[in-house]
């Protein structure tokens, strides 16, 4: 029996609910995952649901396949400005539990299906409403920008959690070169299309590719919103998003869209990868918030990798001081 469920009429606003072609596009989606069709509770399940694959157990033994040997990031500074009281997961637990979807649905498979994406040379096209449009190599815009290292929580909707060390550059730094126009009011975020590469986008059903999201602009110029270039003291690993990544440690972790390729700054506001295709379950703004369960389990708790450490989740991920202002 499918655990897809579609909303009723008379238990969701009208434009909420599933368009028949959207649910038999999920069906298809993840058959061509390789998963059966009540799998979805497998891809988008609480961390309970796939215990089997790995998620309770310790990582920190690295196989002798796992690519650890990044280019490190010279002079890093660390922001002491933004701080967590967790310890700070274990890299090779980050490496190996990641959701691209992309490359395939299993998170503990991610690093084995991405040997073939090429992540350099990489071009991030700057465009729409903005006083400066530019496209430019992501290494030279990596030297324009202030690198630094930020310590983030990240909370995925599934309800695992990690902390890392995030390197990169604020979004708002990069909105005082290009100049947003005052008529631009939503950032649009969009990763690459490579079907040849990328297995999950290499399929004749009509899917939302290539993945999208996207923030109001008070969002995208909050101070800590950043845009990710590595982790780790090094540069970005290709399963965390390489070369550039969103990060808004706020949000579920489906905002923090991975290996940007552009970003569009519009007056109205963009359809999104996981919004478009299950909108019930996955809202635009995706604040997180352990009071507002997901349709098909609570958000009151969130484990976290490699330690299998279970805490209490706080509404917006402990972010308030920084962000609560913008939803009043
Ligand atoms: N970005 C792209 N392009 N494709 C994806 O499938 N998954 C999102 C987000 N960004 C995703 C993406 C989800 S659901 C999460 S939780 C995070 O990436 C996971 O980031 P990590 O694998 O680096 O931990």
């Amino acid at each position: 029996m499918s655990h897809i469920i579609l909303p009723k009429d008379w238990d969701s606003p009208r434009n909420e609910i599933t368009p028949e072609n959207v649910y038999q596009n999920r069906r298809e989606f993840l058959q061509l995952m390789g998963m059966a069709v009540g799998g979805i509770a497998g891809a988008l399940a609480p961390a309970p649901a796939v215990a089997d694959d790995g998620f309770f157990g310790l990582f920190d033994s690295a196989p002798s396949k796992l690519k650890t040997d990044f280019p490190p990031v010279p002079n890093l500074k660390r922001n002491s400005d933004y701080t967590v009281s967790r310890p700070v997961s274990s890299e090779v637990a980050a490496l190996k539990y990641n959701n691209f979807y992309e490359f395939t649905s299993e998170k503990s498979k991610v690093w084995e299906n991405i040997n073939d994406f090429k992540t350099r040379p990489w071009q991030v096209k700057i465009s729409g409403l903005v006083k400066n449009p530019i496209v430019l190599d992501v290494d030279d815009l990596i030297k324009m920008m202030p690198i630094e290292e930020r310590v983030y929580r990240h909370r995925c909707v599934e309800t695992w959690a990690m902390v890392v060390p995030w390197n990169g550059f604020p979004l708002e730094a990069l909105m005082e070169k290009v100049e947003p126009e005052s008529s631009a009011k939503y950032v649009e975020f969009t990763s690459f299309f490579d079907p040849g590469i990328a297995k999950g986008q290499n399929s004749v059903v009509d899917l939302p590719w290539p993945y999208t999201e996207a923030l109001t602009i008070e969002e995208a110029g909050n101070e800590l919103t950043f845009m990710a270039t590595g982790i780790y003291g090094h540069q970005q690993p290709a399963q965390h998003g390489a070369p550039i990544r969103l990060v808004t440690p706020w949000k579920y972790g489906f905002k923090s869209i991975k290996s940007i390729v552009e970003i569009k700054f519009t007056d109205s506001r963009p359809a999104t990868f996981w919004n478009t295709l299950i909108p019930r379950e996955y809202d635009f703004t995706a604040n997180i918030d352990p009071e507002v369960a997901h349709p098909r389990w609570s958000q009151k708790r969130e484990k976290m990798i490699g330690t299998g450490d279970v805490f209490a989740t706080q509404k917006f991920n402990g972010y308030g001081e920084f962000v609560a202002y913008m939803y009043r």
